[in-house]
């Protein structure tokens, strides 16, 4: 597995790849891996000739006040896992080689950024699309993968992919969860037992208000009230919102009008910690 820092370094081994006509893959990652990120490595191995991850903890998708500094971070485990999954390539740039001490240029992908995740982090999509712009214009695979946990983070790529006509193909793989139901996520080392344990209420609403659509409801706000009522149950849980778009262009609607037709969206925070998880429905 080759390990590369700088960008050059990476630009010109994957762009003779390309000319000896090989399939690159990408799946950009912050870290600190889990069986998740290794559901979309294993996916974008099957489908490639050479998959390449990055390894980097942006800060542009940070506020000041968010969790940056204490990201966990373990470039040791991480490299060991990426090996033990016969991945070919790790991009891990410093901050320094990713953006430079004067950085002006921003995507900011409208609309979709101050709903939802943006309302609660205004600059958070901003950041996200903008590392997401250069590390496809340093990898420029053939197709990256992302999963579909961070749901509007992946709307949002796919828009900017559309609409600035890069020529990669967006895969979005579906969420791994630990065996209790838990979404599988990075942030999940910093709950406490008794956060941990609260934390199901958010797989277990998404759930309920499933197996609801499943049985005939389709009355958008009667759902949303199931799911805040198993939420509720959590003393602990501080919710930001459950909210409902169709999948297509992630916009609210009242009514499920067609199966897989709509994702339940929902963010909490247990102690310091916030989660996000979602359903299609
Ligand atoms: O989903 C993530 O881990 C990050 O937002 C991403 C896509 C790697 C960009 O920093």
């Amino acid at each position: 597995m080759k390990v590369f820092r700088a960008i050059d370094e990476v630009r010109g081994y994957l762009n003779r790849k390309k000319m000896e006509g090989r399939i690159i893959s990408f799946v950009p990652t912050m870290g600190y891996l889990h069986e998740g990120h290794l559901s979309l490595v294993r996916f974008a191995k099957a489908n490639s000739d050479v998959c390449a991850v990055s390894i980097f903890v942006n800060p542009a998708q940070f506020a000041p006040n968010e969790d940056f500094n204490r990201y966990p971070r373990d470039e040791a485990r991480d490299l060991n896992l990426l090996e033990k999954e016969n991945c070919d390539l790790v991009f891990i740039p410093s901050a320094d080689e990713m953006y430079d001490n004067d950085h002006q240029t921003y995507v900011h992908v409208r609309k979709y950024s101050q709903v939802l995740e943006g309302a609660v982090r205004p600059t958070h999509f901003e950041g996200v699309a903008t590392v997401v712009l250069k590390l496809f214009n340093i990898i420029q695979p053939h197709f990256a993968v992302f999963g579909q946990k961070d749901a509007q983070q992946a709307f949002i790529i796919k828009k900017m992919v559309k609409e600035l006509n890069l020529p990669v193909e967006i895969k979005i793989r579906p969420i791994i969860r630990e065996a209790d139901g838990l979404a599988m996520s990075s942030r999940n080392v910093y709950l406490s037992s008794e956060e941990r344990k609260s934390a199901l209420v958010l797989n277990q609403a998404l759930h309920t208000a499933k197996a609801l659509v499943e049985t005939g409801e389709r009355n958008v706000a009667h759902l949303i009230g199931k799911a805040k009522e198993i939420i509720y149950q959590s003393k602990i849980a501080q919710l930001d919102y459950v909210e409902v778009v169709d999948i297509e262009i992630f916009e609210r609607i009242e009514t499920i009008t067609k199966p897989n037709s709509a994702y339940m969206l929902v963010a909490a925070r247990f102690g310091k910690t916030r989660l996000i998880d979602n359903v299609v429905l």
